[in-house]
């Protein structure tokens, strides 16, 4: 029995500290998309507003993959090369979220 109390502490520790905070990662998006995503980047994006959680994470991944974007999608690369899929997810609810 003690082993398995350990063994839960330290799986709800490590879940704890992967958490990714959606709000703060998409901070530095808010200089192109708007601070709830309303706009056109650079005027060349969609506007993101209004998709579903799963719309702009098989977006973002894409753009972290290559697989996805058009003429500007470098630009998304740049900012979602060092996201983790925690971190991709986060975002995605946070912006999905926005009202
Ligand atoms: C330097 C400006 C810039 C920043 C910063 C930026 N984006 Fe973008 N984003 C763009 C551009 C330009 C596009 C369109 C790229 C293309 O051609 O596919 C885009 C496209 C997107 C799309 C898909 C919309 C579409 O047109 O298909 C999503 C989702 C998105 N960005 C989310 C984010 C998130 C989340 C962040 C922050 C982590 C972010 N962006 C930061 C410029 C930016």
């Amino acid at each position: 029995m003690k082993k398995l109390a350990i063994v839960t502490l330290l799986t709800v520790g490590t879940l704890l500290l992967m958490a990714a905070d959606g709000k703060a990662l998409a901070a530095k998006c808010a200089g192109c998309h708007g601070a709830d995503f309303s706009k056109k980047a650079l005027n060349m994006s969609k506007v993101v507003k209004g998709w579903s959680v799963d719309k702009i994470a098989k977006a973002l991944e894409g753009y972290k993959a290559g697989t996805y974007g058009g003429a500007m999608k470098g630009v998304m690369k740049g900012q979602v090369a060092s996201y983790s899929d925690a971190d991709i997810k986060a975002v995605s609810e946070y912006i999905a979220g926005l009202k």
